[in-house]
């Protein structure tokens, strides 16, 4: 009989959940104006809300911690840091930062001004926010059939290097800092993107003079797919692959608090010495000293290793091997997702399962209301509250797609809380003919609205 899968790993210290009534939820999320990120954690019982920085450190990164060098400048740690950049990486500058949006916040402050251009696949949040925030633009080139769910695409995080070719033939490249490529493409449902589309970007970008820019934060688990899906490259070594990936890349920006399985961290790295000194002024103005900014000893110590066990392949079978499992058990139910799943979330399609309530009343936060107060279980929206109001017209922009997130944090839940997961969901499916209302919005910031927004139910 063939051995079932396990994990690469043993549980050494434990956190203890606790489980609520229907009664307590249904009063904590009014109190928490229908906005999940309100929630205190311990109203949650299943936190899937994000993956970032919300992992479980190894023994080994618990120990790294211990060794810690604290001093101001050039400490051990970065040095420690700095051999994780070369060796695994690729990258002989970097400055660190204390996680993905403050690297970003440094690399866009130096290369990104007014009436800019910044093509990508499907921007990160704060990503857009960063760039939009500057007057800058941030058009979207991924590929059009990442929109559609039900489809099975090995790559579906793709830039459609025929919509790149258009931007970047429009545009002056002195108006072009960078293309971002985000591996793997999150905002798509935690999608890979193949070698050949890296490649490709990357030869696009070499062609009209401009950098690409890689925004990391799951760049290991791209690679993992690309082992798992790309011919060529089944018999390399993840690390072998991430060295490939990062071979085209000019600048990566990286949250630590993904990939390198830490609470806090990250960076921005550069093949470039002389970008990697103008960057300098805003690391230390914004972050701190160029050999810590914004990070402790201790955590670059442990951002180090976990950059080594994130790129070991028996992690990442375990890792993404959960997430299949998840999507498997909602294949079970007939619940509809973002196929095929995805390497750190299942991006359940809201619109087919709550097909009676109105875009204007927000589906996938209604599906994450009702996911919250069946089984306590937290995910998040992406859907037209995370996309904003359109900068111009300040209309609500409604995506394509209207999906609720349940994002798997790293080496910490075990498959029967995937099990209640996918129960739950099943039991919000069976009773969607009874739900038909949603939510409205009575209190909203002007950019990146979706972490304070107010909501009553509509
Ligand atoms: N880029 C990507 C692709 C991300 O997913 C994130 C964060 C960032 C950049 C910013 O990094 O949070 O360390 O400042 N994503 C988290 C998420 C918040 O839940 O997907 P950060």
């Amino acid at each position: 009989m063939e051995l079932p899968f396990a994990e690469s790993y043993r549980i050494k210290m434990v956190e203890p959940l606790r489980k609520s009534t229907r009664e307590e939820r249904e009063q904590w999320i009014k109190n928490a104006r229908y906005n999940l990120f309100n929630l205190k954690s311990d109203q949650v019982f299943i936190d899937l809300l994000t993956d970032s920085g919300t992992g479980a450190m190894s023994d080994k990164q618990w120990s790294a911690l211990m060794l810690g060098d604290e001093s101001y400048a050039g400490a051990r740690s970065y040095y420690n840091m700095k051999d994780a950049m070369r060796d695994i990486l690729g990258f002989d500058y970097f400055l660190p930062a204390h996680q993905g949006r403050a690297a970003e916040n440094v690399l866009y402050s130096t290369i990104v001004k007014e009436g800019d251009v910044l093509p990508g696949n499907s921007h990160f949040d704060t990503t857009k926010g960063h760039i939009e925030f500057r007057r800058a633009l941030a058009p979207d080139c991924t590929i059009d059939e990442a929109s559609d769910t039900q489809l099975e695409l090995p790559f579906k995080g793709n830039m459609d290097p025929r919509k790149l070719d258009d931007v970047l033939k429009k545009y002056p490249k002195e108006k072009i800092p960078a293309v971002v490529l985000t591996v793997t493409n999150n905002t798509a449902g935690g999608q890979p993107v193949s070698m050949a589309n890296i490649r490709e970007v990357s030869a696009l970008c070499k062609k009209y003079g401009v950098l690409l820019q890689i925004d990391s934060a799951r760049f290991a688990e791209n690679a993992y797919f690309i082992k798992t899906r790309e011919a060529g490259y089944e018999n390399k070594t993840i690390k072998e692959i991430v060295r490939e990936m990062f071979s085209y890349a000019d600048i990566m920006t990286m949250s630590a608090k993904k990939d390198a399985i830490v609470n806090m961290g990250g960076f921005v790295a550069f093949k470039s010495e002389e970008l990697w000194r103008k960057c300098q002024m805003f690391c230390i103005m914004n972050e701190g000293y160029i050999t810590y900014g914004g990070m402790s000893g201790r955590d670059m110590n442990a951002l180090a290793q976990g950059l080594d066990e994130g790129t070991e392949f028996d992690y990442l079978e375990t890792r993404i091997g959960q997430v299949a499992y998840l999507g498997k058990k909602l294949d079970e139910y007939s619940i509809p997702y973002q196929r095929p799943a995805g390497g750190h979330a299942i991006f359940v399609d809201a619109t087919k399962v709550l097909p009676c309530v109105p875009k204007e009343e927000f589906i996938a936060q209604t599906l994450g209301v009702e996911l919250y107060l069946e089984a306590g279980i937290r995910g998040v929206e992406i859907g037209a509250i995370l996309a904003d109001r359109d900068p111009v017209t300040r209309e609500n922009r409604y995506p394509k797609l209207e999906l609720l997130r349940l994002a798997i944090p790293r080496r910490t839940y075990t498959n029967n809380h995937i099990d209640v997961i996918a129960a739950a969901l099943k039991n919000v499916y069976d009773r969607r003919e009874s739900i038909k209302r949603g939510y409205v919005i009575t209190c909203e910031f002007p950019i990146m609205r979706h972490f304070t927004v107010e909501l009553e139910k509509a």
